[in-house]
């Protein structure tokens, strides 16, 4: 265990990530023991509460089965809570002393992380303020700042967002989460890759016919239509999630498995980008909203009818589009990525699709043509791996059908899949960021998305197509692939 003791400060602490997803993850670091003993969380925020108050709060996403309960118990008095207007720089000696308190009684070496999960018009106004108290830089411990997404809202917010945070933290110290990196799945794929004998030679334009990326969830916007009008399936899911899994699957393999040896993999990923031009937006970009409709003859809503969203709203809720990456291995082949909420089914997965064989020998029927191989990296639910190749089916002649070679991490028996924040917490205990996003690749991936947002804003006349909540989108994402179809999961 290489974690240094110190006190995690969140702020935004009466927010929904805090309970949901921070402290279960630090609640499983904590039963695996993975925490060091001289360890504390402070929760902030500008709601009043005791420490007692907040542990109460902090205990509805925590086991309530019998067997866990004393290391519930033992774990709730190292919660502590501290009422403060964030964006007030004269209540912050108010922080600094109480975390120097909490440093005493426990303790614990004056180590600080400092967890942004506050609305991201504080993400600069609490760095400057830990500043004024000289939170922000110690030659005695450390002080990191975790950064919760979304970074910034276009290329020049993302930019100046850097720049503050960097006049008061070296990059070395700013973690820029992106959750989707912390997935134990996505990082598998960097394993696959460069572990094994016989993908990464044929993981290039010689062998690949196109790469297709989707992420497709069945919910809708749920409590945050007021948060996602201003945001849209681009800006909520493709400059960061979507960009992050292209950077793992199309990187070449860094000199080492460390952050920033793998973070120079991913930026030049974002640098040979080919740059789509504003006019291209329109064909090679898809967007959608889900409209009214029923599901299982249950009436669902549209999206303009969500709590919170404008009725006239042109958000779109569902993105695909078409890119090439210009570089040596990746040559000619197209990629291509599509999310949406209100679709069938929630699922992540990566399809490699690989060239069919130059000669077709067993005919031409549909059934044998069926035969190119895909590798489905499957992310989420049901992580694992399932290659799909052509098999002759047993009796006369030649017939060739496709079967399944499928591998589910379930079958693992025993094994803890971490979640994303439990993975990611822990590594930014032990200062490690390399599935942290680095300032540069952020901006390189919403300078690649800018024009399209651009197009967008410019342009009116580009549609957004309605498709009826529970469908794969608007009709017209099928011809967005050449010569083929995506892959539609159940
Ligand atoms: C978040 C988005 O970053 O990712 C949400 O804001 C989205 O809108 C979520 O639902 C998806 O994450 P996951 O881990 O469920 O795929």
């Amino acid at each position: 265990n290489h974690t240094k003791p110190h006190i995690l400060v969140i702020f935004g602490a009466s927010g929904d990530l805090t309970k949901r997803k921070l402290i279960p993850a630090l609640f499983d670091l904590y039963k695996q023991k993975l925490l060091p003993a001289q360890f504390a969380v402070l929760g902030v925020s500008r709601t009043e509460l005791s420490d007692e108050e907040f542990r109460n709060r902090m205990t509805e996403f925590l086991p309530e089965e019998e067997t866990h309960q004393s290391v519930v118990e033992e774990f709730l008095p190292k919660l502590y809570y501290q009422p403060l207007a964030t964006d007030d720089g004269y209540e912050y000696p108010i922080l600094r002393d109480r975390l120097a308190t909490i440093a005493k009684q426990n303790v614990i070496a004056e180590n600080y992380i400092f967890y942004l999960s506050t609305p991201p018009k504080l993400y600069d106004v609490i760095p400057a303020n830990l500043a004024s108290v000289e939170l922000n830089k110690s030659d005695d411990g450390f002080r990191r700042l975790i950064v919760e997404k979304p970074f910034g809202t276009d290329l020049a917010s993302a930019k100046k967002l850097n720049k503050k945070l960097l006049h008061y933290f070296d990059e070395d110290q700013i973690y820029r989460i992106d959750h989707y990196l912390g997935k134990e799945s996505v990082q598998n794929m960097l394993v696959t890759r460069f572990a094994n004998g016989i993908f990464e030679p044929i993981w290039n334009h010689n062998f690949i016919q196109h790469v297709e990326i989707t992420s497709a969830e069945s919910l809708g916007v749920e409590e945050r239509g007021g948060y996602y009008d201003q945001s849209g399936a681009m800006r909520d899911m493709v400059q960061n999630h979507l960009m992050q899994l292209v950077g793992m699957v199309a990187m070449e393999p860094p000199v080492v498995i460390e952050a920033d040896a793998i973070r120079n993999e991913v930026l030049k990923v974002f640098q040979s980008l080919r740059p789509i031009k504003e006019d291209d937006v329109a064909s090679q970009v898809i967007r959608g909203q889900y409209t009214e409709s029923h599901i299982k003859k249950e009436l669902v809503k549209g999206y303009r009818q969500e709590k919170g969203v404008n009725p006239e709203s042109r958000t779109e809720t569902f993105f695909a589009m078409k890119f090439f990456i210009d570089n040596w291995r990746w040559s000619g082949v197209p990629f291509y990525i599509r999310t949406g909420k209100k679709l069938p089914t929630r699922v992540t997965e990566v399809v490699i699709h690989f060239k069919k064989t130059p000669h077709h020998l067993f005919g031409t029927s549909q059934a044998s043509q069926q035969t190119s191989n895909q590798l489905i990296i499957r992310i989420q639910p049901d992580e694992g791996i399932l290659l799909k190749f052509g098999m002759k089916v047993p009796g006369a002649g030649f017939r060739v059908q496709t079967v399944n070679m499928d591998f589910h991490y379930d079958d693992l028996a025993d094994t803890h899949l971490p979640s994303a924040y439990e993975r990611l917490l822990l590594d930014c205990m032990q200062g490690d960021a390399t599935l942290y996003s680095r300032g540069d690749a952020v901006e390189k991936a919403w300078a690649y998305v800018q024009p399209i947002l651009d197009a967008w804003q410019n342009n009116p006349d580009i549609p957004v197509y309605g498709y009826p909540a529970g469908t794969w989108g608007p009709e017209v994402t099928d011809k967005l692939i050449e010569g083929g179809s995506w892959r539609y999961p159940c």
